[in-house]
């Protein structure tokens, strides 16, 4: 492996979790307490926290008709539009709208991004990580770790504690973003915005998306095959180790996401079973997912450190499963999630501006 992929802060924190040292304790900077964090601009987060309240208290039928083409309605929640055509509907909508991310990007490239479109998901192998090791050891002394929906119980509401455990992300700040962004642009193909928008669903650029330190060991509740919500949602995960098919992959089921029928069922049938504990992120099981895994293809995302994959999470997907000593470590980052109507917008824009190049 070349020097240039060498990460001394991934060996310590290796090294950190077989000694069993908290590694919330690592480094020697204090955290600031979450009062001091707050700024100006966060006052911009009230509009939409206001929107997600104004939603969870609203009737299940006011939900499905008000905020049926929202990112944050996951799933139906009326057993009434559950026995309808309702979820497949409104996924196709998102299906067609996030394809015309792909109508606004050179006629060469569209064949590619069409093929990654229907695939779910595009990955690359970046060859210069050593310049991120000061950003990996500072993360974890100023941000407090989460576990980021990686929960140590399957949604599946018996909450049953799994054994050995553990996940912890921490979220880098902006300015590390756009320094992560700044190393990772180097080495990545000049067209890689093209392929992270046909995957988002809407016209976005590398500089766009955020990052988490994520340090994952056993099983969790993203072992499940899951959809993260109906519409397009663009993740990544850059592997900061080598990654085997014992370390945890990153796993998708290829073509999943332009199945609408297919999930739709999944979807409504969760929801007339009264399964709320997947919270909207539908997950196949049993029978479901038997049928799942025959229908499409698997691709488990193994790899040299350096991989990349950016895969549509609207379609179904998993942390592989996880049964080496060491934990697995990478930079998993996304970009923001949008309804049908912002994207829809964004992408009409995209596809009026290339015209007139
Ligand atoms: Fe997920």
């Amino acid at each position: 492996m070349s020097n240039l992929n060498n990460l001394l802060s991934v060996e310590r924190i290796e090294s950190r979790f077989a000694d069993g040292k908290e590694l919330s304790d690592a480094g020697a900077v204090t955290k600031k307490s979450p009062l001091s964090k707050i700024r100006i601009r966060h006052l911009l987060w009230i509009p939409s926290l206001l929107f997600t309240r104004t939603y969870r208290l609203l009737p299940s039928i006011l939900k499905d008709l008000l905020f049926w083409l929202s990112i944050i309605h996951k799933s139906p929640a009326s057993k009434l539009f559950a026995k309808t055509g309702y979820d497949e509907f409104r996924t196709n909508i998102d299906i067609k709208i996030s394809s015309l991310a792909i109508k606004g990007a050179p006629a060469n490239l569209r064949k590619d991004l069409e093929s990654a479109f229907s695939s779910g998901f595009y990955s690359v192998n970046l060859s210069n990580l050593s310049k991120l090791d000061q950003l990996i050891n500072d993360v974890i002394n100023y941000s407090n770790s989460s576990h980021a929906g990686a929960r140590p119980y399957f949604k599946d509401g018996k909450n049953k504690q799994i054994e050995n455990s553990f996940s912890a992300y921490y979220s880098f700040s902006k300015q590390d973003n756009q320094k992560i962004n700044s190393i990772i642009e180097k080495d990545l193909n000049p067209n890689f915005d093209y392929y992270l928008s046909a995957l988002a669903g809407y016209k976005c650029k590398l500089r766009d998306i955020s990052y988490s330190l994520s340090i994952v060991s056993g099983a969790n509740s993203n072992d499940e095959m899951h959809q993260d919500t109906y519409a397009s949602v663009a993740k990544g995960f850059l592997y900061l180790q080598d990654i085997d098919s014992d370390c945890g992959p990153f796993e998708y089921l290829e073509g999943s996401y332009i199945d609408a029928s297919f999930r739709s069922n999944v979807t409504n049938k969760a929801v007339l079973q009264n399964d709320t504990h997947s919270a909207g992120s539908t997950r196949l099981r049993e029978d479901t997912l038997e049928n799942g895994m025959s229908r499409y293809k698997l691709k488990s995302f193994t790899g040299p450190k350096g991989l990349f994959v950016i895969a549509n999470t609207g379609g179904y997907h998993r942390k592989g499963s996880h049964n080496s000593n060491k934990p697995r470590i990478l930079l998993s980052c996304g970009v923001k999630r949008k309804g049908a109507i912002n994207k829809l917008l964004i992408n009409l824009f995209e596809i009026i501006k290339s015209a007139f190049k």
